[in-house]
């Protein structure tokens, strides 16, 4: 912590902290009009997001039918979660035809108006690559099992014999990430026990062999297939696990659920090996080839930050999720040293930092804020488990959205944070539909309760998710409240936050910014990032907003002696 920076009493706009007369940090990278440096991009869960046909199951052309949330919201982009043909045993994240559209979902044809009436509102589109496996019911894999050991189709996996006198035993330790063994044992065609292949996910994502020339030339094909549609990108699923240690070493250690390998452990022989990069550089040339600024997205569960901007050097991808700011503690030393890390990892190698507090995987912010500070990150919460504290949550939620939207860079954005959505805690198990539920021995509640369909209109079926009362999880009672229709154009409300938010941080062009730290204390965080300062209050003790200063934004209504109060964030301009 920098000498005079822990004394909020002693807080004022003089600029006596770090990168005063320095450089500021994380100038925009890449040429002015690259978009994507500072581009807010909204995750769309096409499964929750909007249901046209009633059945239950959000779909494209309930999607396209919203995209004027988009424009009126005021982001720059939508990224879609897979929406592939698909068993769905892992919720479309297991690839059956990467080519094509599954009937849940709709048709090509609605993928390919979908991109046009997007571009039309000039939205952006990116789509999720799954590459790291494919599904069980990918022709590639029938092929496979019904080919014999050390055939070519065979090579596009991870198969092996087992060990042990019979080979009944897997051929190493490794676990999956959604619990048991990440081994499953194949019959052969002439029906006996046989080969094991591997699975780092579900059974039903058997992961390929990236050692493989045919994998690679078919991946760049389907890149070529969504680009020739004119998709603008892609988030790349897993990118940090396609390549595995050739040794298949035994690592021993259980696999926690998306988490980024411990920075002081040796790195485990399934994530994060070198020869990922040259994979992302193929990739990288073939969208240069193509016009416009296409981007590349890393999924990557990556730690250090040094080791996690190794992904978006200039030759590789463009972003990566920036994780570790997700999973910061709400402290105002934690909050100050993630933003300082990732922007100096990501300036080291001239690409923009990414910011990210919600997606699909992991607790809603809104709640996982409401519980207590230090609390590790659960794996979904359920009936019996500690609930957080809403209200508190959802205080702190909006705090560190308005910071989160402060930071040069680009910001994510996960479906249903506008409405300020809490988790759904209650959801019956019986219901449950993530592997991991299962996988785990019912231990771990997995990531439904963030995934369930999000309102719309208070007083619809479904609150307008579709056109009757269906929907794949149950809506908690309660959503009415957070419904668009009760929240748009009421002062105060999180999806006005949010438009005011984006609306500014587009004026004042706080994504291409830079960052000037003022102060960042035991209890309050304050930095200047063009014309707007920024300060977030941790603590219990009112912080004043300097004399004079114009309040531009705030995430809770400051009381009259103008002081921000605890878990609070407000942009101000200095007089
Ligand atoms: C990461 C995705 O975000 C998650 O939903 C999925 O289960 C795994 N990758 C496996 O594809
Ligand atoms: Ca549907």
């Amino acid at each position: 912590m920098p000498p005079g920076n822990h004394d909020r009493d002693g807080f004022d706009t003089r600029e006596k902290a770090l990168n005063t007369d320095a450089t500021p940090q994380q100038q925009s990278a890449g040429p002015a009009t690259a978009w994507w440096t500072e581009a807010v991009i909204y995750q769309i869960y096409p499964r929750s997001f909007a249901d046209a046909n009633g059945d239950g199951i959000g779909d494209l052309p309930g999607i396209t039918a919203r995209l004027d949330h988009f424009v009126e919201l005021g982001v720059d982009a939508v990224w879609l979660s897979p929406f592939y043909p698909s068993p769905q045993a892992d919720a479309g994240y297991d690839v059956a035809d990467y080519r094509d559209v599954d009937p849940l979902f709709g048709r090509l044809a609605d993928a390919d108006r979908l991109i046009t009436e997007a571009h039309a509102r000039r939205l952006r589109v990116i789509v999720d690559l799954v590459p790291n496996h494919t599904s069980s019911a990918h022709r590639w894999f029938a092929a496979a099992l019904a080919a014999t050991p050390g055939s070519p189709e065979r090579a596009r996996y991870v198969f092996r014999d087992g060990l042990g006198p019979d080979g009944d035993q897997p051929p190493n330790d490794w676990s999956s990430v959604f619990g048991g063994p990440a081994w499953t044992r194949v019959t052969e065609p002439d029906g006996r026990p046989g080969q094991w292949y591997l699975h780092l996910f579900d059974p039903g994502q058997p992961d390929l062999n990236w050692d493989n020339p045919e994998v690679r030339a078919e991946f760049l094909d389907v890149l070529r297939f969504w680009l020739d549609r004119g998709v603008d990108g892609f988030r790349v699923d897993v990118a940090h696990g396609l390549i595995k240690q050739a040794d298949l070493a035994n690592w021993q250690e259980p696999q926690e659920i998306l988490s980024g390998n411990e920075v002081d452990k040796p790195r485990p022989p399934m994530w994060d090996q070198d020869g990922v990069h040259e994979v992302y550089r193929d990739w990288r040339r073939l969208l240069d080839s193509y016009d416009g600024e296409r981007i590349l997205v890393a999924e990557a569960w990556v730690q250090p930050a040094e080791r996690l901007a190794r992904y978006v050097r200039p030759d590789e991808m463009h972003q990566a999720f920036n994780f570790e700011y997700l999973t910061a503690s709400w402290t105002a030393p934690a909050q100050y040293a993630v933003i300082t890390r990732s922007l100096e990892a990501t300036d080291a190698v001239g690409a923009p930092t990414t910011w990210v507090l919600s997606n699909h995987d992991v607790v809603r912010h809104a709640s996982r804020l409401g519980l207590p500070v230090g609390t590790p990150r659960p794996n979904g919460i359920g009936v019996g488990d500690p609930q957080p504290d809403a209200a508190l949550g959802l205080r702190r939620a909006r705090a560190a959205t308005l910071l989160m939207l402060a930071l040069p860079g680009s910001a994510y954005l996960y479906q249903g944070e506008e409405l300020g959505l809490p988790e759904h805690m209650t959801l019956p198990d019986e219901v449950r539909q993530d592997p991991t539920w299962e996988r785990s021995g019912r231990t771990e509640r997995g990531r439904d309760g963030c995934r369930v369909p999000i309102p719309w209109e208070a007083d619809a079926p479904s609150y307008g998710f579709g056109p009757t009362d269906a929907s794949w999880l149950p809506q908690p009672p309660s959503w009415a409240e957070y419904a668009l229709d009760r929240q748009r154009d009421v002062p105060g409300s999180t999806y006005e936050l949010y438009r005011t938010a984006l609306r500014l941080r587009r004026a004042h062009g706080l994504g291409r910014g830079g960052l000037y730290w003022l102060a960042s204390g035991d209890e309050v965080v304050s930095f200047r990032n063009g014309d707007v300062t920024v300060l977030t209050n941790f603590g219990a003790t009112p912080v004043p907003v300097p004399a004079g200063a114009q309040v531009l934004h705030a995430s809770a209504p400051l009381p009259d002696d103008g002081t921000v109060g605890q878990d609070v964030t407000v942009w101000f301009r200095a007089a």
